[in-house]
Formats: structure tokens, sequence, C-alpha cells
């Protein structure tokens, strides 16, 4: 059994909209969930829209502090009660679902991803730009591109410069908040292979959020299916078959994974 990366203990997280007085139920956005990520694996996480991924992804990379329950990344509780522990966002980065807020806009690409290399890993500004270039490359983003700031930029390019920028930190675990799903199929391949090259070269474990299925399959191991803040399935992706989902919503999703294979390749 490899080593635990990431240890969730049933986390709860409810928001409440427009305070106690309010008429409207608060929303279990995640309820009782409880997952582990070992170094190097790849999970992935279905559901439909509101089902809580975004919410526990957050939980997960120490950005939204759950109500009760446990995180713990490489060992360390993440959110103590004396307050968050930053040293997490050297071990797990996210991507967000739009990452336009993320990035910078005083800064070129290459500077954004260029940062963490300075200031988590103290290069030499020639080093860190260097490796920016080669990430940057990795990720299918040109020279061009890279001396661009980001607003300059497509949504598919800002996309790939913050994937840059989460793998520059060197993080042992990146989570991917439908991060390549709105990606040209050449360019999500791209990603998804260099997602497995960095698992096997660098130990990389991944966990990657989108309503596709069929790229989950694609590059994960085990596939977490959520529903009303909860997991509700755990399924390993190897042979999986329509049969082998008990819950009416995955078996929907796998019924209809044919159509969207030809709908990528159209
Ligand atoms: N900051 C917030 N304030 C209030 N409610 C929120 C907040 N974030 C999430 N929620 C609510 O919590 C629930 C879970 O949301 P979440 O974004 O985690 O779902 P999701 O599975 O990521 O959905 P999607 O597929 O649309 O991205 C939803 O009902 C959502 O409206
Ligand atoms: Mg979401």
């Amino acid at each position: 059994m490899a080593e635990l990366l990431v240890e969730v203990e049933s986390v709860t997280k409810t928001y409440r909209l427009g305070g106690r007085l309010a008429r409207k139920p608060p929303t279990v956005a995640v309820g009782g969930v409880s997952v582990a990520i070992a170094a190097g694996e790849s999970v992935g996480v279905v559901g439909e829209s509101g089902s809580g991924k975004s919410t526990l992804a957050g939980i997960i990379c120490g950005l939204v502090r759950p109500d009760s329950g446990s995180v713990r990344v490489a060992g360390r509780e993440v959110y103590a009660r004396r307050g968050l522990d930053r040293t997490i966002w050297r071990t797990v980065q996210m991507v967000f679902q739009d990452p336009y807020t993320s990035l910078n806009p005083a800064m070129t690409v290459a500077e954004i991803v260029a940062e963490p290399s300075r200031l988590w890993h103290g290069m030499d500004r020639r080093e860190a730009d260097r490796r920016a270039l080669e990430l940057l490359d990795r990720v299918g983003l040109s020279a061009g591109a890279a001396q661009s700031r980001p607003d300059s930029l497509s949504g598919g390019q800002r996309q790939r410069a913050s994937i840059a920028r989460a793998l520059a930190v060197s993080p042992s675990l990146v989570v991917l908040d439908e991060s390549v799903s709105a990606l040209d199929v050449s360019v999500q391949a791209q990603i998804l292979q260099l997602l497995l090259d960095l698992r096997r070269e660098n130990d990389l474990a991944y966990m990657l959020i989108s309503h596709d299925i069929s790229v989950i399959r694609l590059v994960c191991d085990r596939i977490l299916v959520m529903n009303g803040g909860e997991v509700v399935e755990e399924l390993l992706s190897a042979g999986l078959t329509e049969e082998a989902a008990r819950h009416p919503y995955t078996r929907r999703l796998l019924s209809a994974v044919p159509t969207m294979a030809v709908d990528r390749q159209g």
C-alpha cells in the first residue's frame, strides 16, 4: 500500500444564504465525505451540477474550510484550529474551472509560470525562466503566448497557462476542476498525456473533475461518483461496465459514453 497523501474524514460544508433569519434552507454542499488519495494515484470525480464536486476539491486543496471533519495532507492537519496550514500549497495545487481570476493580469504568462520556481524552489531567474518555458511547451503554449499577458489569450490558452503554473510548484497532487473539458480535442489529449507522463516520471497524483466520464476512464484508475453532496459510489475504471454501477446516475452516465465518444471525434 502506497503512502497516503490525502486523508479526508467525514467533511461537511454547509452554505447559508442570507444569514440565519433567511427562510431559505441551508445548502449542504458536502455532507460527510471521506476520501483517501495515495501518492501517485489518479482519481476521477463525476456528478451532476451542484453535487458538491468543486466544494470537495476546495476542501482538499486548503481553500474551503469545512464545518466539521478533518483533512490531512502528507500527514499534516490542514485546517488546524489556530489557522490554515499554508504549507499545503506546496503539496496540493488546484486548477480552477474559470482560471481568469487566478492569473495575475500585470504579469506575462512566462513570469507567472516562473514565479513558483523562484519563490518556492529558490531557483535563480534564468533557471526559473527556462523551467517555465519548458512547462509552457509541454502544455502546448508557444513562445509568443508565453510573452503575452493573460487577458490577451484565449480561454483555452489561459486554462493551459494555469495548468503550467500549478505544475511549476511541483506539487504531489494537482486537482483539475473541469480544466480540460473546454479545450480542443487535440489540446485536451496533450494535457491528459502530460498528466500521465508526470505521474510516471514524478509520481504525481491527480484528481480530475469532469462531466465527461469517458475522459476520466481514460486517465483515472478510480472514479468517485458524487450526488447531493455525498460520494455515492466508488468504481475502478478497469473493465467498468454499466452493470457494475449501482447508482442510477452512474448507469446513466455510463450508458451515454458511446455517444460522447462519437461527439468527441466529430
Ligand atoms: N460559495 C458558495 N455560496 C453558496 N452556495 C454555494 C457556494 N459554493 C457552492 N454552493 C452550493 O453548494 C452546492 C454544491 O456546489 P459545487 O459548486 O460544489 O457543485 P459542483 O458539483 O462543482 O457543480 P458544477 O458541476 O456545476 O460545477 C450547490 O448547491 C451550490 O449552489
Ligand atoms: Mg464545480
